[in-house]
């Protein structure tokens, strides 16, 4: 694949110009913009205004799992532009038929039948609203920490950050500890979950229930939540308990499904399959694309009671035609496989530098989803928010855009998640930028005495 290693810089006229925009035309829907802009990008490197080379440990917002502007998925929306791109909402093309055989064929059963939406929202979105026309009820269960989008009923379930100032959310939500084992939750554990936080969660839900369960929604490895990987065992007593009360299963591997956990799907390892799969940001390889999908059982007893998820986009021709890309690369790329040694290989170089440096509190998360946890003293784990975003601002000026997932009492967790077609020399390179910056950073806090170093 081609990669750009440098390119003509903007003239200072045109990057004053467009600065000028950001702050007269756009609207800042989360906080301040990276100060960078990206004119061209392919793999997993950026090329930025002053034509300098940025590597990307974000995948973009996660979803450039097979580096930016792969030639198969250029390719596959220059023939959906030549064939056909977008129809009435209940007509159907060929692409997107295909597109949902496909994810039949790679589902295990009972799990059998797709709809294709745009973003992880509106995937879960149809989730929830399937489970309460199936069982009838409302109440819906997720993590405390959880991320599944902004739309009204994701966004009811979602328990991270932004819930204040909106007005009221959906009645009947609660929600289960995540099981972080690095800061239990329930002050229980010590790295191992043992499950206690899941029944004292339930037992808490029982309380509150009236009596109308739907669903519970979770991500097999939280991400906005500090990269929490769910412990062997925890995915089936989870998925028990909530059966046994009458609540389906909803999985959202938004992030997770296709390679970026080592298997094809997060939910493999364990062997678990959820009564509703949400997938979306990887299947769409940077291209807005998403399907919710089901067993025959539930889609018919839903289409029974009038099942309803009209918007403009579901079904749309070009996206399915991105994401039959997707999945072939993935399939011919060995991409699952290479992701797992990859991932192998970077936690190796993270944990190296978790030995070097003393900021550094935990490495964790599975294949090519790490985590990394900033504290200000390992004995205690004091949170270090300052010293990470120091950090996150050393690694851009150096040649590495890094992302910090919040979690309320850590302060600063890097979500690392490298595109999956990342080359080893870009793993070594972008990891030693991280060794320079955090040095640099923890140093400059020693001697100044200040929170964020010392
Ligand atoms: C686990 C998970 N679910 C759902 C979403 C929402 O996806 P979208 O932003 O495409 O609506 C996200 C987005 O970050 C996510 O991480």
């Amino acid at each position: 694949m081609p990669r750009p290693d440098s390119d003509p810089p903007l003239s200072a006229e045109e990057t004053e110009c467009l600065r000028r925009g950001i702050d007269e035309a756009m609207i800042r829907y989360a906080g301040a913009f990276t100060p960078l802009i990206v004119t061209r990008a392919s793999g997993a490197v950026m090329i930025d205004e002053r034509g300098r080379r940025v590597l990307d440990f974000t995948s973009g917002q996660m979803c450039a799992v097979l580096g930016h502007n792969h030639p198969d998925i250029t390719a596959a929306i220059h023939r959906a532009t030549r064939e056909v791109t977008h129809l009435l909402s209940t007509i159907l093309a060929p692409s997107v038929i295909r597109l949902c055989q496909r994810l039949g064929a790679l589902v295990p059963d009972p799990l059998a039948k797709s709809m294709l939406l745009n973003t992880g929202a509106e995937a879960n979105e149809a989730a929830i609203r399937m489970a309460k026309l199936f069982t009838g009820g409302f109440e819906v269960v997720s993590f405390g920490g959880s991320w599944h989008g902004m739309t009204g009923g994701a966004f009811s379930s979602t328990f991270s950050f932004g819930r204040q100032g909106y007005g009221p959310l959906m009645p009947g939500t609660g929600a289960l500890p995540a099981p972080n084992c690095y800061r239990c939750p329930i002050r229980h554990c010590t790295d191992r979950c043992d499950t206690t936080c899941l029944e004292v969660g339930f037992e808490l839900i029982d309380r509150q229930t009236t009596g109308a369960p739907a669903a519970v929604i979770v991500e097999p490895v939280l991400s906005a939540a500090g990269i929490i990987d769910l412990g062997p065992g925890y995915l089936a007593k989870l998925k028990t308990m909530a059966n046994d009360r009458g609540y389906l299963l909803i999985l959202d591997e938004a992030q997770t499904a296709f390679g970026r956990v080592g298997d094809l799907f997060a939910f493999e390892r364990d062997g678990v399959p959820p009564d509703i799969l949400t997938l979306s940001k990887t299947l769409g390889g940077g291209l807005p694309l998403a399907a919710t999908v089901t067993s025959a059982a539930i889609e018919e007893r839903c289409h029974q009671a009038g099942f309803l998820f009209l918007t403009s986009h579901v079904s749309d021709p070009l996206p399915a035609y991105v994401g039959l890309a997707v999945l072939e690369i993935i399939e011919r790329d060995r991409i699952v496989e290479r992701a797992r040694e990859t991932g192998r290989y970077l936690r190796e170089q993270l944990e190296a530098l978790r030995r070097a440096h003393e900021c550094i509190g935990d490495v964790r998360g599975r294949g090519m989803l790490l985590g990394m946890e900033i504290v200000l003293d390992r004995e205690r784990k004091t949170p270090a928010p300052e010293l990470g975003h120091q950090i996150m601002d050393r690694c851009l000026e150096l040649g590495l855009s890094m992302n910090i997932v919040r979690h309320p009492k850590a302060g600063s967790i890097f979500r690392i998640a490298p595109p999956l077609t990342i080359e080893r020399p870009e793993v070594d390179e972008g990891v030693a930028i991280l060794d320079q910056a955090i040095g640099e950073c923890w140093r400059a806090g020693q001697s100044s005495g200040s929170k964020s170093g010392g």
